[in-house]
């Protein structure tokens, strides 16, 4: 069983870390099967289980109720769930909402979008025993602010202020950080300089560890598949054939390649 104190001692090792969405029992059930280490129930089901445009709509009931099909399907699985927009706009609401996802989910972890803003969330949190995953990078939630999808952290000064921001959130009391479509060379910077797993999306082969949105390696996502993602069920008999292509893949270090990179 995945615990917070083993992934980081695979961290400490060189051992890269596996993690895929997942948002229902039986595919939950197949990635712990494949050796997947970390579940993520992320918000992306959104668009590509409710088919919205965005992630914005998501309720934390919704999230309650798919980490709990994750949590029946892999029960010994280390479970990260987001939370929604919105359900931690302070510290006080991030605690109530993150102890109804723990309690009535069971999952390990929560996950919340941000940097400076979320450093009193964190921290509080933190205290409260709820183990806390940063993200920083693109950040999902915030899209209409940046007007769209792009990749962050390509000028000096953006990529300094987002090395600062991951020191101060592990200093907060986060176990671990996503860091989503970022320069690989900041990626590789912020995961040599970080105690915890810094787990990567469209950050390069240098982060400790990759997570993928499932339904894009299975290539189920509609519309364009994004630059750093890849289809992993091409040329695999089965589901489960893909879900361990991806882990050796990603173990061997030859996912992501450069093609997949910034
Ligand atoms: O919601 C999600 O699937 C995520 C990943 C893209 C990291 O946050």
């Amino acid at each position: 069983m995945n615990t917070i104190a083993n992934l980081k001692k695979k961290k400490s090792a060189g051992e890269k870390l596996t993690c895929l969405t997942a948002y229902d029992a039986s595919f939950a059930q197949l990635l712990d099967e494949a050796g997947v280490e970390i579940i993520l129930v992320g918000d992306s089901l959104g668009m590509v289980v409710q088919g919205k445009e965005t992630t914005l709509p998501v309720t934390v009931d919704e999230m309650i109720y798919h980490a709990a099909a994750v949590k029946s399907g892999a029960p010994d699985a280390f479970i990260v769930v987001d939370m929604p927009f919105m359900s931690y706009k302070s510290p006080d609401d991030a605690l109530l909402n993150a102890g109804n996802l723990m309690k009535q989910s069971g999952v390990n972890m929560v996950k919340l979008e941000g940097g400076k803003n979320q450093l009193n969330t964190v921290s509080k949190l933190s205290d409260f025993g709820i183990p806390v995953c940063a993200h920083l990078g693109l950040l999902p939630q915030s899209v209409h602010k940046t007007s769209g999808y792009r990749v962050q952290g390509k000028e000096e000064g953006d990529a300094n202020v987002l090395f600062d921001e991951a020191l101060s959130l592990q200093k907060a009391g986060a176990d671990m950080l996503v860091l989503e479509c970022v320069p690989a060379s900041l990626a590789k910077r912020i995961s040599e300089s970080l105690d915890i797993p810094v787990i990567g999306i469209g950050a390069g082969v240098d982060c400790d560890g990759q997570v993928l949105v499932l339904y894009d390696i299975l290539a189920i996502s509609k519309g364009k598949r994004p630059k750093f993602s890849k289809d992993f069920l091409l040329g695999q008999g089965s589901i489960l054939e893909a879900l361990k292509s991806y882990v050796a893949a990603v173990k061997a270090r030859e996912f992501p390649a450069m093609e997949h990179s910034f």
